[in-house]
């Protein structure tokens, strides 16, 4: 694993960086990108880039700049080849008092890790969660890093023998994974709900729009009880096929989601923007 923090790589990945009055540390306020890397070269960084800038305006964050988290990447990736693996990048408010007011004159800190990770499981076993994603929430739709809900619903799949959390919204429709957005097919129609459901507009999500026909929809999380396949993208999956949901087999892959990964395979080389 590298670390570059604030301007430079770390002698050791868990040097001290952080002020444990920054607000990132005391109450979340703070935003992060999680990219994909493959044979050393970001995955689809442009797009990851905006989003983090999305993210962070959202916040009130100052807005990071791009070509500084460019060249922090750089430096990772220089100083260790990743084969397969991730960067994180986190984003902070910088210091401020303890509560929920932030000081705007805090110095924001930026950290970009690399790590190596291993290949992705072909197939996984998903359960619903009681807890609903509140799509009408100030935070709905970005990616910060107040994730103890998704930490809560996780450990939930994990007692039950699943490995992601699939999360209904306050109108009772589907909208995400812990980690993950959700596809599923129904009547041969393959299927996605859309960004107002509250659900993070994955990466993955996207591209998998722009390349495969799929219908964008909100409704009741129930339709998974007739869902025929279903499978799970994001950053660290790429397609994932679902064997399981509450219980309920499912072919993996089935023919939709098998189309999606070969789609996904074909095209994936093309987004690798370093
Ligand atoms: C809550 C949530 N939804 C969806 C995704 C998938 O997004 P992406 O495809 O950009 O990795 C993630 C990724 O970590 C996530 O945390």
């Amino acid at each position: 694993m590298q670390v570059w923090a604030n301007g430079r790589l770390l002698d050791h990945p868990d040097e001290p960086v952080l002020s444990i009055l920054d607000h990132g540390f005391t109450v979340g306020d703070r935003v992060f990108e999680a990219i994909k890397v493959v044979d050393n070269v970001p995955f689809a960084l442009t797009r990851h880039l905006r989003r983090m800038l999305r993210s962070a305006a959202g916040l009130g964050l100052l807005a990071p700049d791009p070509d500084v988290v460019r060249r922090a990447i750089t430096a990772v990736l220089d100083a260790e080849r990743i084969d397969l693996g991730r960067l994180r990048i986190t984003w902070t408010a910088g210091p401020s008092p303890l509560g929920s007011g932030r000081d705007t004159s805090g110095e924001p800190t930026l950290v970009v890790a690399s790590a190596s990770m291993k290949p992705f499981e072909p197939s996984v076993a998903v359960v619903t969660v009681p807890w609903p994603r509140n799509e009408k929430g100030a935070l709905a739709g970005l990616k910060t890093t107040s994730y103890a809900e998704n930490v809560v619903a996780l450990a939930r799949a994990h007692e039950r023998g699943a490995s992601e959390a699939i999360f209904a919204n306050t109108a009772g429709h589907l909208c995400e994974g812990t980690g993950s957005n959700v596809f599923y097919v129904v009547d041969g129609e393959l299927r996605t709900p859309t960004l107002e459901s509250g659900c993070l507009a994955g990466i993955s999500r996207e591209l998998l729009l722009e390349w495969m026909d799929a219908v964008e929809v909100d409704e009741p999380v129930e339709v998974l009880d007739r869902a025929e396949e279903m499978f799970l993208v994001s950053t660290t999956r790429d397609v994932q096929a679902v064997h399981s949901c509450d219980g309920r087999e499912l072919p993996s892959p089935g023919p939709v989601t098998r189309k999606a990964s070969e789609v996904w395979a074909a095209r994936e080389p093309e987004h690798s923007d370093p």
